[in-house]
């Protein structure tokens, strides 16, 4: 298949990988994903940006050969990780007189991971240029996003920012610029949620830089379709990584004989009736994705478990934990559950959620199924959250 186009001597060069179902075995991944790679030639010398996912690289030098493409001056490592970075060392074989270059952190990672021979790479510095001859890739350190060795790639008199797993999408396509519709805006969502969520600080600091600074006629990231509108992805970066959250309340819970899905059940009814929006999150049967696109917006994470073994249910602790990890930006927290015969359950979720210094609203624990004495104790909670939201920044 012919490369497609993207301006003036650019092209895609990538791979959809339509059948992988799951990424970092951990985020099931509802339209596969692509690994973008971008050929650039240049009137002197020909640079290939990024690569690709070691299993798909027999198919991706199959396509190379077919575009005929001839020698490759330069091979730009934007990030070591390997769905971009795999194929170096293949490709280094075939374009033996090419040279490899990122920046140090790349460097040191694909000489470790990959076995790159340190001879084959050139190290460069944040803004430092190469010359193509009618064209200039400029090289933008930008550590954070997600990776310390991540960077991205200016092809200056193009107007084009390749800007590596950042505001990427997991999705795939036949034309690279996809429509920039719904589906799109919640893949690149689901993306984020998991991959750039953790680096939210960061996630702001480049999508202002980019904004303001970089203003790109278009931009090309390392998943998902190339944004001919820049402003799709960057006012939906723009809006995830804001400090204000949305009148949201997430509640994810594992119920074993019912009586947590009640209480649960009980606030979702009664936070709607006080005009405040709701997730509710079945732990067991949901997609990990959707709960991690609700963590993007949501002001309060309502956590809800049954005991097990004396402590909380494991799969609600499964939740704790990666709520902790993606580092969501909610203010405020609580826990529902029940119990049997007794033990510690609210203890070890809030000590995984500690790190995000959450405002902790009082939780309810009952034995068995709730009573009228437990409802009061919800009426009071959903009272705390609706307060609790007025005086936070909400949107
Ligand atoms: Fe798509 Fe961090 O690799």
């Amino acid at each position: 298949m012919k490369f497609q186009e993207i301006k003036n001597n650019v092209f895609y060069c990538g791979l959809n990988d339509c059948d992988r179902r799951i990424f970092d075995e951990l985020i099931p991944l509802e339209h596969g994903t692509s690994y973008n790679s971008y050929l650039v030639k240049g009137s002197e010398k020909t640079a290939i940006i990024d690569t690709m996912y070691p299993p798909k690289t027999s198919e991706y030098v199959k396509r190379l050969d077919e575009n005929r493409i001839g020698k490759v001056d330069y091979i730009i490592a934007n990030h070591g990780e390997q769905d971009h970075s795999g194929s170096i060392p293949r490709l280094l074989e075939k374009y033996p007189n090419a040279v490899v270059i990122t920046n140090a952190k790349c460097a040191e990672n694909i000489k470790e991971m990959l076995h790159v021979p340190a001879e084959k790479i050139r190290v460069i510095a944040d803004k430092e240029e190469i010359s193509l001859g009618d064209k200039t890739l400029r090289f933008i350190l930008a550590p954070g996003v997600h990776w310390p060795d991540t960077m991205f790639t200016y092809i200056v008199e193009d107007n084009l920012l390749c800007t590596c797993d950042f505001l990427g999408a997991h999705y795939t396509f036949n034309d690279v610029f996809a429509p920039e519709d719904e589906v799109l805006y919640n893949s690149a969502k689901r993306y984020y949620a998991e991959i750039m969520m953790p680096f939210r600080t960061m996630c702001k600091k480049y999508t202002k830089m980019i904004k303001e600074e970089i203003k790109p006629e278009m931009i090309l990231p390392s998943h998902g379709p190339v944004y001919k509108n820049p402003s799709f992805i960057l006012d939906a970066y723009e809006d995830w990584s804001a400090d204000e959250c949305k009148n949201l309340v997430l509640l994810p819970y594992v119920s074993m004989y019912g009586s947590t899905e009640e209480m649960i059940d009980y606030l979702v009814k009664g936070l709607e009736a006080k005009g405040i929006h709701t997730m509710k999150f079945d732990i067991v049967d949901g997609d990990l994705g959707d709960l991690a696109m609700g963590l993007v917006d949501a002001s309060t994470i309502v956590l809800g478990s049954s005991m097990v073994l004396a402590g909380p249910h494991p799969m609600a602790a499964n939740i704790a934990y990666l709520a902790g990890v993606l580092r969501p930006k909610a203010k405020f927290a609580t826990f529902v559950g029940s119990y049997g015969w007794g033990g510690n359950l609210f203890g070890k979720l809030g000590e995984m959620l500690a790190g995000l210094k959450l405002d902790v609203i009082e939780p309810v624990l009952v034995k068995g199924k709730p009573r009228e004495e437990d409802f009061a104790k919800l009426d009071a909670m959903i009272e705390a959250i609706y307060e609790k939201n007025k005086s936070a920044a909400i949107v």
